[in-house]
């Protein structure tokens, strides 16, 4: 169990934890926000460690992304107002980062705010997105165009929720990991570089070690004004590539798109001279051993970059992103003019992306 400041709470089981929580707090009524995979493997477990909350409201949401919108919100602020939610009321996120994205931007507008708690259930809400107070939906068709930084009152983590997670989204969380390692930790990444996730992973020392970089940047700098923009590296070319694919019948998952989008920005990294050949090299060996990099087509290319300067880094035509120094270590606003992206783009499309 890891405390990283007043209001974060990690804890690696449903556990007593919880249940004091929620006893010292005395809430006027709990709503627990899921989607219908987590409400079918996840909540009864959540609702038999905790009887309290076995007269919980549910808020049931259908799964996916393209759920992480507007409409949605509604829906979650309609059900809070039917069923008389008031300030003392507590919102529990049990779900992946798209119902702690959804409900920790619900909660944190509804009445100007209530509290809510995240129970993340999949590794990459585990090892990320439940941590740090970012919530917000997609917006005309832009990631995480709408949102806030709101930090939730604890998160309680049980990695037993992964049991239940099909593997693609194993390795889905599995990229938020690698970056934190790059981005922060050149040990650690030398511990994971060679790692093929399997079905079975649940290594909790990975798992801690991944949040707890996470959290200590975020504690130094939570409403990122500077320090926690390292956390973008891979995100402004990733978020792109998510926008972009979303549209297509098979859309990427998040983790998917920002493996492609840490190797597009480790080459902006190599041709800057901040980390060498044998680095790049390694670390593109590492996202190829579990991700399967998609090619970024020609004719979507416009609309790739049109995304891509929908980006908040985005400033007067000069692009700024977070480039690696070495491996675990980082810089934030780095800038980057569109030829040298358009080459990297091409640089990734023809020697590092799938043929396929
Ligand atoms: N706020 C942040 O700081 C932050 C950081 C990183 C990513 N994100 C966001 O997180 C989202 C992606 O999160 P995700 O990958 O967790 O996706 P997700 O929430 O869509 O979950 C993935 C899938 O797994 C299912 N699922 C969840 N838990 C399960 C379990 N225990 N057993 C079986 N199935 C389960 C879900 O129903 C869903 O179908 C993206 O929208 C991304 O933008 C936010």
């Amino acid at each position: 169990m890891a405390e990283t400041s007043n209001t974060l709470v990690i804890d690696f089981k449903v556990s007593p934890k919880l249940k004091a929580f929620l006893k010292v707090n005395n809430y006027s009524a709990y709503f627990i926000i899921c989607d219908s995979n987590t409400l079918k493997y996840c909540l009864s477990e959540l609702v038999l460690n905790c009887p309290v909350l076995k007269n919980a409201e549910i808020i049931e949401l259908e799964p996916g992304e393209e759920n992480k919108e507007l409409s949605v919100v509604n829906h979650i602020w309609q059900t809070l107002t039917e069923f008389g939610a008031d300030k003392k009321s507590l919102i529990l996120n049990l779900g992946g980062g798209v119902v702690s994205d959804l409900g920790g931007f619900a909660a944190s507008t509804f009445k100007r705010g209530v509290d809510f708690i995240n129970i993340p259930t999949t590794l990459l809400s585990i090892a990320d997105a439940s941590v740090g107070g970012k919530t917000g939906i997609n917006f005309a068709g832009i990631k995480n165009h709408i949102g806030t930084i709101t930090q939730p009152k604890a998160v309680f983590i049980n990695t037993a929720f992964l049991k239940t997670l099909p593997y693609g989204h194993l390795v889905n969380g599995f990229a938020e990991i690698v970056k934190m390692a790059l981005i922060k930790d050149k040990t650690f990444f030398n511990q994971i570089c060679g790692l093929k996730i399997d079905s079975s992973f649940n290594d909790l020392n990975i798992i801690k070690r991944s949040i707890s970089l996470k959290s200590v940047i975020v504690k130094k700098d939570p409403n990122e004004k500077g320090l926690r923009k390292i956390l973008n590296f891979g995100h402004t070319v990733g978020h792109a590539i998510e926008s972009l694919f979303l549209k297509k019948p098979q859309p990427l998952l998040h983790g998917e798109a920002v493996a492609i989008g840490m190797a597009v920005e480790c080459y902006l990294s190599l041709l800057f001279k901040r980390i060498t050949k044998m680095e790049f090299e390694k670390i593109i060996a590492c996202l190829k051993l579990n991700f399967d990099l998609s090619k970024i087509e020609q004719k979507d290319l416009d609309t790739f970059y049109t995304y891509f300067k929908q980006d908040k880094k985005h400033k007067n035509d000069v692009y700024q992103l977070a480039l690696l120094k070495g491996i675990g270590n980082c810089s934030f606003d780095v800038k980057v003019t569109q030829a040298q992206l358009e080459k990297a783009i091409a640089y990734y499309n023809s020697a590092i992306a799938n043929a396929s």
